[in-house]
């Protein structure tokens, strides 16, 4: 009996059998060049591509070789973790252990516009890298808002375009704004909710906010849906204009750094626990506010540098690095995320040599005394 491979047992012989195969091989290569056109957006103009995406962030801020495509403007700390053990009944994640990790993080405000002045309204960002000896690190950006302004990428690159100039008058027409907001009241809602928020002086005395839900998973196996924020340990003062109004382009990196370099700045970490019903997949959705929360522990800050030299700039915040522990919820802007940063960070890296010298340009500042 001849032995012959099973995909070739049952097939027709002969030369048409060859000519059959070879049709067959070329249509699953067919498939395949078709199935990477597809993944890559080619066949399919109205899906949304990471390239698209970054053309939106092009179009909105312009071109700024070697930056981060959003919260371009930024400044690297680093400090450490302190657990308070509270949340490993939460979490098996190593960080929520006994003991302190180190922490690379960077404060930023967003927005693609790398030299943009500071200004009270502009919304801040705290993005934090957990270094927990085995490697199971945990990469979390947070923002000073209550709730994201919308729910999902293709809103997320609506809004974008809708606030883009118009390269008739170089800038943004409202009518197209306005025809965004009528057609989305989940982000005219969350808009407004982010217009009521306390503006706070400075980065030091800012709240900082995961905004998506996560899932805490603990060593048992049972998971809840969280959120978490940074809740400074720092006295929360108002904020107020005068600098910016007197053109001080960097006040509010400036006043962290003067700050790092008297003591170090401190954030309670409190995780909020989602109930039955409580929206995971809406970040446009804040939760009740009586919600339990847990004071997982306290990150001090306690060093600053330019992004030029800092340990922060080849690091890509993306929102999927999570140890075990931690788990993606069903928020569609996670995926979207972690996606867009990586295109960000690929591009950006790949510009290094053409990067000009960040507006913030601090040398080494470490709390008690310079390094
Ligand atoms: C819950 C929603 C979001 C939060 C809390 C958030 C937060 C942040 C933070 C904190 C950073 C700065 C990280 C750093 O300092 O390196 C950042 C960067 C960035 N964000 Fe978001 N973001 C959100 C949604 C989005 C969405 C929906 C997009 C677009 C689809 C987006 C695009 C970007 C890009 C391109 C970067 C630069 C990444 C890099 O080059 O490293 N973000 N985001």
């Amino acid at each position: 009996m001849s032995m012959k491979p099973f995909w070739f047992a049952a097939g027709p012989t002969g030369n048409a059998g060859v000519l059959v195969r070879l049709g067959a091989i070329g249509a699953v290569m067919l498939g395949a060049a078709g199935a990477f056109a597809y993944a890559g957006g080619w066949l399919s103009p109205a899906r949304l591509t990471q390239d698209k995406m970054m053309a939106a962030f092009k179009d909105a801020n312009g071109v700024h070789a070697g930056f981060r495509r959003n919260h371009a403007k930024g400044v690297c700390v680093t400090g450490w973790f302190e657990s308070s053990g509270q949340a490993a009944a939460l979490s098996k994640a190593q960080v929520f252990g006994p003991g302190r990790v180190p922490v690379v993080g960077r404060f930023a405000l967003a927005g693609g516009m790398p030299f943009q002045p500071d200004k009270p309204a502009t919304v801040r960002s705290m993005a934090l890298r957990f270094l927990p000896p085995g490697g199971e690190e945990w990469r979390t950006g947070m923002n000073n808002i209550p709730v994201f302004p919308v729910n999902s990428a293709r809103d997320f690159y609506d809004q974008l375009l809708a606030s883009s100039p118009d390269p008739r008058t170089g800038k943004p027409d409202p009518a197209k704004m306005k025809a965004f907001l009528a057609t989305h009241p989940e982000a005219a809602r969350a808009l407004a909710l982010i217009k009521q928020r306390q503006v706070t002086s400075g980065f030091a005395n800012s709240t900082f906010n995961s905004l998506d839900a996560f899932r805490f998973v603990n060593a048992a196996g049972a998971s809840v849906p969280v959120r978490w924020s940074t809740v400074p340990v720092q006295a929360v003062t108002a904020d107020s204009a005068e600098p910016a109004a007197a053109g001080d382009k960097n006040y509010l990196f400036d006043d962290l750094i003067a700050q790092i370099a008297q003591h170090p700045l401190q954030w309670r970490l409190i995780v909020t626990i989602g109930e039955a019903g409580d929206p995971t997949n809406d970040a446009t959705l804040p939760w009740p506010a009586d919600r339990r929360q847990v004071d997982a522990g306290t990150v001090t800050i306690d060093h600053a540098s330019s992004e030029d030299n800092g340990r922060c700039t080849d690091v890509n915040y993306d929102p999927l690095v999570l140890p075990s522990g931690i788990e993606p919820s069903d928020d569609p802007l996670l995926s979207a995320r972690s996606a867009v940063y990586a295109r960000s960070f690929t591009l950006r890296a790949g510009e290094a040599h053409e990067k000009p010298p960040s507006a913030v340009t601090v040398k080494d500042v470490q709390a008690g005394g310079n390094s």
